[in-house]
């Protein structure tokens, strides 16, 4: 067994915390130099890199934050700003983690699909669960954030024969078993959206904050960015989209002002917004630009057809009494995993379903990301 739970640090942890974040991260520097060791070649000379500058005492820009950036080597300024209630740049908090683990009670020796693999700080206290014996299935759409989540839980000891990491959307849940000789599972987790590596770097075109290309895309290589989008929608298709996958109050007016344009980047799009609605408070206009971006997202990525999906086929992906857990961020996700929920547990097919859980006052404040958050459950019956 590859698996090492005690160099993991994993006998105590009950809940991610900011220290096993690190651990987390340091962890994954090491399986960094390990495969460094194993070339035979003489490692090239490191090429001299200039210190990133900014102005100012502090960083502010994804780019700027190198230091967040290396958790291994500066694990003081990680736990800072984790201290601080904010997520370290390219890193990910997991969200809820001790309800999801009462919830869906992993056991040594069970399979677990873990849907949304993200940072991996689910897949981790899961995988540290089902051990010995127990494998999980990771998926997740984007290309540039999976290996570097399969890289570090290879780093925590977790091998091929424990963990396999699988890039593709969810919706494709049953050939993603069906490929890794899975037959069904005991447990299995979707934490919906986008992590905060695809938010906070600027290059992937979903942050409202800082200026990059107007994208949004989880997988770069797949389907057309949102500027596209956007400059070839009409009107009453946009209006419908901001309503339905936002409940934007003002689609009426910021349809028109969008549908057709060009806006080539992040900041374009949310000085857009603004100027289309002038009245507006600077909050509620950040409410505003907050749910353009929401929607927009939504529809380049498919997000609700792929969670419909998940859905429809859980039952079958599921073995007799396996539980499966939901985490949403919006009422759009939350009404369809609810709905569908309700209806197994009506026809037979679910034999419990829990009501909505939300994250305590202790995370909240600690992360403050996690605010939106509702989970759900079921349990398959026999
Ligand atoms: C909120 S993050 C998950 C974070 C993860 N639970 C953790 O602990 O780090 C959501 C992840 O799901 C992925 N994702 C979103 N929709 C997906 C889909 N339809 N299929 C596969 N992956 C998806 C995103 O690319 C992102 O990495």
């Amino acid at each position: 067994m590859a698996t090492n739970p005690q160099h993991c640090g994993y006998e105590n942890s009950h809940a991610t915390t900011a220290n096993n974040i690190l651990e987390f991260c340091s962890a994954n520097c090491d399986a960094g130099e390990m495969a460094t060791d194993e070339t035979a070649a003489p490692a090239p000379p490191i090429p001299h890199k200039r210190r990133v500058r900014y102005a100012g005492k502090h960083p502010r820009r994804f780019e700027e934050k190198y230091k967040e950036q290396q958790p291994g080597r500066y694990a003081q300024t990680v736990a800072k700003v984790l201290a601080s209630g904010k997520t370290p740049a390219g890193m990910h908090r997991p969200v809820m983690v001790a309800e999801i683990l009462e919830a869906l009670a992993p056991r040594p020796g069970e399979v677990a699909v873990d849907c949304t693999l993200g940072f991996a700080g689910h897949a981790q206290e899961l995988l540290a669960r089902i051990q010995p014996g127990g494998r999980l299935l990771g998926l997740d759409t984007d290309p540039i954030e999976l290996p570097k989540a399969e890289a570090r839980l290879r780093g925590l000891g977790f091998g091929a024969d424990v963990f396999t990491a699988r890039r593709t959307n969810f919706a494709g849940l049953p050939q993603a078993l069906w490929a890794a000789e899975i037959k069904g599972a005991d447990l299995l987790l979707a934490d919906l959206g986008v992590s905060s590596m695809q938010l906070d770097d600027p290059g992937r075109g979903f942050s409202v904050k800082n200026e990059g290309p107007l994208d949004m895309r989880m997988n770069p290589h797949r389907g057309q960015p949102a500027s596209v989008l956007l400059q070839s929608i009409r009107v009453e298709a946009l209006q419908k989209l901001l309503a339905e996958n936002a409940d934007e109050p003002y689609a009426a007016v910021l349809a028109p002002a969008l549908a057709g344009k060009l806006f080539a980047t992040t900041t374009a799009l949310a000085t857009a917004v603004r100027a289309a609605l002038p009245r507006l408070n600077k909050e509620d206009g950040a409410d505003s630009i907050r749910r353009v971006f929401q929607s927009l997202r939504i529809e380049v990525n498919d997000e609700f057809s792929a969670l419909e999906t998940l859905l429809r086929h859980l039952p079958a992906c599921l073995n007799p009494s396996g539980r499966a857990a939901v985490l949403t961020f919006h009422s759009g996700e939350d009404r369809r995993v609810k709905k569908s929920f309700a209806a197994g547990l009506r026809e037979g097919i679910y034999e419990e379903v829990s009501g909505v859980l939300r994250p305590g006052t202790e995370e909240r404040r600690a992360n403050p990301r996690c605010a939106p958050a509702k989970l759900r459950w079921v349990r398959r019956a026999i």
